[in-house]
């Protein structure tokens, strides 16, 4: 009887470990499938869900083949990286050339993604005949607001309800402690009220668009500071400015972290908003002036640049989600290592690895470090 009792108590200890442990194996398998199933299937937009956008430059190469599949994996929003300069998409006086810009605006619409205009007044890929006129000489103010105004308000007009954002006014801070305003010919034509009025031109077009002032070196103390006094007088002059753009072409050796938190907190004490416009992480220290290939240079991203760049993007990011609030949107300027505008500038020929996916468009490390967090 004894030696019965014993051996139920045994068989029913048996059943209940076993129930235990095909329940906990169960449990585990699930984990592991949930697992594996977020982080094959989310992609960085997802991540960042309940943070910003995660946008990407793109050009019409980028919106077919691998390129594509990994742009709608894992972002939420495009810029035009070139479409729509005004040298691509206003060539000549009386020449608009759309097929491109609307192509990218298009592929958007179909994907759900949003859109970041880029740019409508800059120094830079801007054709000669918007400052001269038949004969060569350069125009008068009125006829360059003129102009711009035409530029902006059918730009702005025909993509209007599809481009929730727009680079206005692109760089007009000069590089040097001396300069204030770039001495472009915009400055010298109209001195600095163009700057103001590409805003009320962009507004006026499009009174939804949000409008920003986008810049590079946002973060050094000197053009940072500059860049606060003109964006100032905007606001106090009430010209229609919602944001500023930080372009963070960023490298491993700058910003500091301060250096970011500092220029974050500044801009935002204006009660704008915050778009990082232009991401990438080169592996090299910033230089403005191009200049040929050395012997000296040695473009391999060794494991000691690599582990850099991982802890430089995971600072970055960490301080993004601290200030969630100001930061409105996160976009990196090209899709993959496989082709940056940092292999040609500012030296034509070295190679440079400043994004998150390699040449074969996989996940970096640096992807890994940014997508692991606790929301
Ligand atoms: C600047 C411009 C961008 C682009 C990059 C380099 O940051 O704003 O449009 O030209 O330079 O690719």
């Amino acid at each position: 009887m004894r030696h019965d009792k014993y051996l139920k108590m045994y068989e029913s200890a048996v059943k209940k470990l076993t129930l235990a442990v095909l329940i906990l194996g169960i449990f585990s398998s699930c984990k592991l499938a949930r697992e594996q199933g977020n982080s094959s299937f989310k992609g960085l937009k997802d991540y960042y869900r309940n943070y910003f956008p995660i946008g990407v430059a793109v050009s019409t190469k980028t919106l077919a083949g691998d390129e594509a599949n990994l742009l709608l994996k894992e972002f939420s929003s495009i810029t035009p990286e070139n479409a729509m300069k005004i040298e691509a998409i206003h060539p000549r006086e009386d020449y608009y050339f759309w097929k491109d810009a609307d192509s990218i605006v298009n592929f958007a619409q179909a994907n759900q993604l949003k859109v970041r205009g880029h740019n409508l007044c800059w120094h830079e890929q801007v054709p000669g005949w918007m400052f001269r006129d038949k004969a060569g000489q350069l125009v008068s103010k009125d006829i360059l607001l003129q102009r711009l105004k035409d530029h902006i308000t059918t730009v702005v007009k025909r993509y209007k309800g599809k481009i929730y954002a727009w680079d206005v006014v692109n760089e007009v801070i000069g590089d040097t402690d001396e300069e204030y305003i770039r001495n472009s010919l915009w400055f010298q034509i109209c001195g600095e009220e163009y700057i103001a009025k590409a805003f009320e031109y962009a507004h006026a077009a499009d009174p939804e668009a949000l409008l920003f002032y986008n810049d590079y070196n946002t973060e050094r103390p000197v053009k940072r500071d500059k860049i606060y006094r003109l964006l100032k007088k905007l606001i106090e002059q009430k010209v229609p400015i919602h944001g500023v753009g930080l372009q963070a072409h960023w490298s491993i050796y700058e910003p500091s972290e301060q250096e970011l938190r500092d220029a974050i907190e500044l801009y935002s004490s204006l009660g704008l908003q915050i778009h990082v416009t232009e991401l990438d992480m080169s592996v090299y220290p910033w230089e403005k002036n191009k200049r040929k290939k050395r012997s000296d240079d040695i473009d391999v991203l060794t494991p000691e640049l690599e582990s850099k760049q991982i802890a430089q993007y995971d600072k970055v990011f960490n301080i993004f989600r601290a200030y969630k609030k100001n930061i409105t949107s996160v976009t990196f300027w090209n899709v993959s290592d496989r082709y940056t505008w940092l292999d040609t500038y500012p030296v034509p020929g070295r190679k440079n690895y400043p994004l998150l996916f390699d040449q074969n468009l996989n996940r970096k490390k640096a992807y890994e470090k940014v997508t692991n967090f606790r929301d």
